[in-house]
């Protein structure tokens, strides 16, 4: 058995995004499409005696309530081993950005300490136990373009053609999931059944990125900008530069559909617009969390 494990840990953004009305549970049905993209958190899992966990790039809590160390207790009471390691996570995905930050984090520890803890679970047990720590957490470990039904964890991989080069526009200040889809509650009390239409999902399998990124559609994006102006401020720079931009799941971190050769040329001029915005280059489709090295 290795004594460390390293795993990459992707973000996703939503291509589509809708919402219906809130069931008994408090969840939304959703009908979304994610795409996996390259800005990932780093994991590093050793060998110990004892559960400890290091956040690095970040201040967010490294104890009991980081969906890490859950992930890790679960699958140590899942797999009847003790729950021992030292994790370290290096953090680059936006916090609280609608990225599936947490949710990535907790796909890469259960892959991680799988294989450190010589588990071998097969992807199925891995997608069980990653429904009962958050719904983003299937897709994270799944990866690439998928449909997303029910809370958005009934999964479907998608033929998706083409390489997506984003813009993503990360704020300083985050926004809470829950607060968002309240506001949405708010101000759509009678949402319709979500769907994604037939000519949408054709344009991904065909590879017709700028189709795509200019049809995009997200229920919670009206909500998301409501709640926080640095993502009214991204989506109206990315109009001034004429990039097709959509918010990624709750938001407020907003991406940019832009040529490879230009994208990078173009952060500096779109964070003049953006207070408090930072800009990079991403890639997607990639895997979902993986072992590396
Ligand atoms: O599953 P997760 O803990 O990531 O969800 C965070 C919150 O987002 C939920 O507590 C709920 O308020 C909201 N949510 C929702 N409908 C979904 C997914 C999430 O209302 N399908």
């Amino acid at each position: 058995m290795p004594s460390s494990v390293r795993v990459t840990a992707p973000g996703k953004i939503n291509l589509h995004l809708a919402v219906g009305p809130r069931d008994q549970s408090g969840y939304h049905p959703l009908a979304t499409v994610f795409q996996a993209i390259d800005l990932a958190d780093d994991i590093v899992v050793r060998t110990s005696s004892e559960l400890t966990l290091t956040m690095l790039g970040t201040d967010l809590p490294a104890d009991e309530s980081n969906l890490a160390v859950r992930a890790a207790r679960l699958l140590a009471r899942y797999a009847d081993v003790p729950a021992t390691a030292d994790i370290t996570i290096h953090k680059r995905i936006p916090v609280a950005g609608g990225m599936a930050g947490g949710s990535a984090d907790a796909a890469g520890t259960l892959v991680a300490l799988d294989a450190l803890w010589g588990l071998n679970l097969t992807a199925t047990e891995l997608q069980e136990l990653g429904i009962k720590l958050g719904a983003d957490v299937p897709f994270c470990l799944l990866g690439g373009t998928a449909l997303g039904v029910e809370r958005g964890d009934a999964l479907t991989p998608l033929l998706a053609r083409g390489r997506y080069t984003w813009i993503v526009i990360a704020q300083e200040a985050g926004l809470s999931t829950p607060l968002v889809f309240e506001h949405f509650d708010r101000t759509h009390p009678f949402p319709s059944c979500p769907e994604v239409d037939d000519r949408f999902l054709r344009a991904i399998a065909q590879g017709d990125t700028k189709y795509v990124a200019g049809m995009a559609r997200n229920d919670l994006a009206e909500s998301c900008v409501e709640l926080h102006p640095g993502a009214r401020a991204a989506l109206e720079a990315c109009a001034a530069f004429g990039l097709p931009a959509l918010v990624s799941g709750s938001g407020p971190t907003v991406v940019a559909l832009a040529d490879d050769d230009v994208a990078a040329d173009v952060c500096p001029y779109v964070e003049e617009y953006v207070p408090g915005g930072t800009c990079l280059v991403a890639h997607g489709p990639v895997s979902g969390a993986h072992v590396v090295g």
